[in-house]
């Protein structure tokens, strides 16, 4: 089904209308061997340039790794580059698919910064080792779209949520929609701290979401409570300082989540979640946590 969606009325259909998908049992990493904040691209950034420990980055990383691994993801772990800061960000540079019969699909992102132009061929070369088949925006046609920062599949569903207004624009979705034939429910972004879905947005399982509703337009929240009878709402202090909304939750249970997000975190245990708090510290001085520093592979 091919369609973007902009206000609820243009909804027809219900969550069990939609094409299952599998569940992702690999996850993508980038070693932060280069991690730094050498620039700034977004609010979070400002006043971190050259402040990375990149020791404690390395061990918060490991240990990240590591939970996928106890979780049963397969691990693909990929070099960070030298000229590349961001890059362990890999949420970022692309957006991965699997059609009904199997074949694997991945549309290549168009970054936003110069700064970050560069890691997508480099992580494209990652899929090409994969055998995926490839899709590209025209670069002069589309300004920009950064991946599975603003595009998150649904659980377990043929759906796309796809934010825009900092990274993305809203009308690479007409294309994404059409490449994966499937619907894209968008969503525009209000808040600057707010510049990717991802940090606003968790799809926690099939019924079930963590936002940050101020993040959203009023649109926004009616489109998201029509297709979510679950929604968690977070408080301004664990959203923005600790990104409790870029959690994730890669099997519908388990959430893997910034640690001190004590109000999400007693939401979601109530909904029936196992939270696993990690430290990311050294990774919210570039705006980037838990969600963003992966990106889930079937
Ligand atoms: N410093 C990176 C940037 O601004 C962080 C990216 C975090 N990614 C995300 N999907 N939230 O691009």
């Amino acid at each position: 089904m091919k369609k973007v969606i902009t206000t609820t009325d243009q909804i027809d259909f219900t969550l069990s209308d939609l094409e299952d998908m599998p569940v992702p049992e690999k996850v993508m990493l980038v070693n932060p061997q280069y991690f730094e904040v050498k620039y700034i691209i977004n609010p979070h950034m400002e006043g971190h340039v050259g402040s990375i420990d990149k020791q404690v980055a390395m061990e918060e990383w490991i240990r990240l790794k590591e939970a996928y691994r106890s979780l049963g993801l397969y691990v693909h772990e990929v070099p960070g580059a030298k000229e590349f800061p961001d890059m362990v960000f890999c949420a970022n540079q692309s957006l991965p698919n699997i059609t009904a019969d199997g074949t694997k699909q991945v549309v290549m992102s168009v970054m936003n910064a110069d700064q970050r132009k560069g890691e997508v061929p480099l992580i494209e070369k990652v899929y090409r080792d994969s055998s995926y088949e490839f899709s590209y925006l025209d670069e002069d046609k589309f300004q920009s779209f950064e991946g599975m920062g603003d595009a998150i599949w649904h659980f377990k569903k043929r759906l796309i949520w796809g934010g825009y207004g900092y990274r993305t624009s809203i009308d690479v979705y007409d294309m994404i929609s059409e490449i994966f034939n499937t619907p894209v429910i968008a969503l525009e972004l209000t808040d600057p701290r707010f510049y990717h879905l991802d940090t606003c947005f968790c799809v926690l399982n099939e019924e079930t979401v963590m936002i940050y509703s101020k993040a959203f337009t009023e649109e926004g929240l009616q489109l998201i409570h029509s297709m979510f009878p679950k929604v968690i709402d977070t408080n301004d202090h664990e959203a923005a300082e600790l990104f409790a909304c870029n959690a994730t939750c890669p099997d519908g249970k388990n959430v893997f989540i910034q640690k001190g997000c004590t109000e999400a975190n007693q939401a979601m245990r109530e909904a029936g979640f196992t939270v696993h708090e990690f430290n990311t510290d050294e990774f919210l001085k570039s705006g980037g946590s838990v969600f963003c520093m992966k990106m889930l592979l079937w």
